[in-house]
C-alpha cells in the first residue's frame, strides 16, 4: 500500500475526481477527511470507505471560506492526530457564457472555489504539512494552457493555480512537497457544464461525450479514477523527488491533434 499511515484531507471527496480519489486513497492505507460544499455527498463517500473496512470521516466545508477551512483542518486533526495529504479537487466551472454576457461577482466566485481555496488550505495547513514532511496536490485543467470561449475565467483561475504551485512548493520545501494535476476531459457531472449547448438529456450528455472523446489523442475520456491514481503517485514516497510539478493527465488533448 502506497499511503500507508498517512492522513489525507480531500476536498470535492462528494463527487466526481474527489470520490473516487477518497476510495482509492483509502483502499491505499491513508485514513480519508472527505470534505465537501455537499455535507450529504461527503458523507456518502465516507460511509463507503468505512463500509469497505478503511477509517474516513466526513466534513462538510466551503473552500473558498476561511473560517471553513480551518475548521476542516482542526477536524482532521481532532479525529486523526495530524495530516500528510490534501488533495484539493473542489472546483467549479463558470457559466458558461462570454465574457461580457457575465454578471461581476462571476469573478469571485470562480477565482474564490478554484485559486483561493488552494492558497487556504496552505494557509491553514502548510505548517501542518510542513511537520509531517507531507504534500498537497492541486487540480487546474487543460484549459489553463488552451482556453475555450466562454471559459475564459476558469481558465484564467486554472492558469493561476499552474503559477501558485511553484510557489507553494517553494514555501513548504524543504520539508514538504506541492504539486499539481491538469486534467483533460473527465466523465464526471461537471464535464458538460463547460459545453456552450448545455445538454439537457442522457442522450445529448452521451453525443457531447463522444465528441469530445473523439478530440483527444487517445479517442478516450478520462475517468476518475484516472486522475486518482496520478494523486496517489504524487502524494506518495514514490514522488519524493518530485514537487512543484504540473502533471498532465489529458489523453494527449494538448500535445497533439488525432489523425481525424
Ligand atoms: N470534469 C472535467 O472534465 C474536468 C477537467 C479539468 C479539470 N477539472 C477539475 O477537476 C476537479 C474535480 O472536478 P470533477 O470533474 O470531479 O467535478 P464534480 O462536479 O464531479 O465534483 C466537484 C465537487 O466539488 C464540490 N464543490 C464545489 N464547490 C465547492 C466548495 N466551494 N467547497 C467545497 N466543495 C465544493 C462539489 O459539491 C462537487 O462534489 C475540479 O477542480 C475541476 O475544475 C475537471
Amino acid at each position: 500500500m502506497k499511503l500507508e499511515g498517512k492522513v489525507a484531507i480531500i476536498t470535492g471527496a462528494g463527487s466526481g475526481v474527489g470520490h473516487a480519489s477518497s476510495l482509492l486513497f483509502s483502499q491505499e492505507g491513508a485514513k480519508v477527511v472527505a470534505a465537501d460544499l455537499n455535507a450529504e455527498t461527503a458523507q456518502k463517500t465516507a460511509a463507503e470507505i468505512t463500509a469497505a473496512g478503511g477509517e474516513a470521516i466526513s466534513v462538510q466545508a466551503d473552500v473558498s471560506s476561511g473560517p471553513a477551512v480551518k475548521n476542516l483542518v482542526d477536524k482532521a486533526i481532532e479525529k486523526f492526530g495530524k495530516v500528510d495529504i490534501i488533495f484539493n479537487c473542489a472546483g467549479l466551472p463558470q457559466k458558461p457564457y462570454l465574457t461580457w454576457e457575465l454578471e461581476d461577482d462571476e469573478f469571485e466566485k470562480v477565482m474564490a472555489v478554484n485559486v483561493k481555496s488552494n492558497w487556504l488550505l496552505l494557509k491553514y495547513a502548510g505548517l501542518e504539512l510542513k511537520k509531517n514532511h507531507g504534500n498537497i496536490i492541486m487540480v487546474g485543467s487543460t484549459g489553463a494552457i488552451k482556453p475555450r470561449a466562454t471559459q475564459a475565467l476558469y481558465a484564467a483561475a486554472k492558469g493561476a493555480i499552474f503559477t501558485f504551485v511553484k510557489g507553494a512548493a517553494a514555501e513548504l520545501a524543504p520539508e514538504g512537497r506541492a504539486n499539481v494535476i491538469h486534467p483533460g476531459p473527465i466523465r464526471t457531472p461537471m464535464l458538460p457544464k463547460f459545453s456552450p449547448d448545455q445538454p439537457q438529456t442522457e442522450e445529448e450528455t452521451n453525443a457531447v461525450f463522444a465528441q469530445i472523446a473523439a478530440g483527444t489523442m487517445l479517442g478516450e475520456l478520462i475517468e476518475p479514477e484516472d486522475i486518482a491514481k496520478s494523486a496517489v503517485f504524487l502524494a506518495s514516497d514514490d514522488a519524493a523527488k518530485i514537487t512543484g510539478f504540473s502533471l498532465l493527465v489529458d489523453a494527449g488533448t494538448i500535445i497533439a491533434r488525432p489523425r481525424n
